[in-house]
């Protein structure tokens, strides 16, 4: 398999190894610095202070194909996916983590393409552990250029988030989202910043 920059830097272990929780933030927009980014560092901020280690994965930057309904993953003593790429990597730290935090913006009334090949991809975690997706704990943010989120489409990305998330397992902390055009337009918000940071110390605390 070949060996991109993204996927060395998955391979490292949770860099911080605290006694908390271990958080593992995705980032689902290209804009690296982006509203929806901006607002998943809030979150992180809250969990560090919490005493969580948080990871964050650039999903842009990833090698990750999208499936190819081989459905390896799903035969009996499946090894998990078939395809070699950088999610590999990533499905290791997703069982590590005890939370996700999914990070997107509304690209056509929805999730962005990169979050919804990694969500796809997802099919097959079922694969790497016994029961994974059963209490991850996840936090949902979105940002979208629209003026409401009914409007924009960021309710269609939440009620798949909800759905997907309520089939697996696994439990929804909570669900962030604003609305922001330029990068960084979501700065003036500072209410829902609040709210992010908030999520964050929830996301890390106790198993509620
Ligand atoms: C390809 C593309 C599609 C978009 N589609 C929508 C849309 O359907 N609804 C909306 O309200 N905003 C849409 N936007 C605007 C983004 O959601 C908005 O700029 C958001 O804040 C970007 O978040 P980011 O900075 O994290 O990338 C779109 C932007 C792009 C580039």
């Amino acid at each position: 398999m070949w060996k991109t920059t993204a996927h060395r830097i998955l391979c490292r272990e949770f860099s911080v190894m605290k006694k908390g929780k271990k958080i593992l933030v995705l980032l689902g927009s290209p804009r690296r610095k982006g509203n929806s980014a901006i607002l998943a560092e809030r979150i992180a901020e809250g969990a560090r202070a919490a005493g969580a280690a948080v990871e964050t994965v650039y999903l842009h930057a990833l090698a990750i194909a999208p499936c190819k309904a081989c459905y390896a993953c799903q035969k009996p003593k499946s090894k998990g996916c078939s395809i070699d790429d950088d999610m590999q990597p990533l499905y290791r730290k997703m069982i590590e983590a005890d939370a996700w935090v999914i990070a997107s913006p509304v690209y056509w009334f929805t999730m962005s393409a990169q979050m919804k090949l990694w969500m796809d991809r997802c099919l097959a975690f079922g694969a790497y552990g016994k029961e994974p997706f059963e209490g991850k704990r996840i936090a949902v943010a979105m940002t979208y250029g629209g003026e409401d989120p009914f409007d924009s489409g960021c309710v269609n990305a939440l009620r798949t988030f909800q759905d997907a998330y309520n089939y697996v397992g696994a439990k929804i902390v909570g669900m962030i989202y604003g609305s922001a055009m330029e990068p960084g337009d979501i700065k003036a918000n500072k209410a829902l910043l609040k709210e992010a940071k908030a999520l964050g110390t929830k996301l890390a605390g106790r198993n509620d």
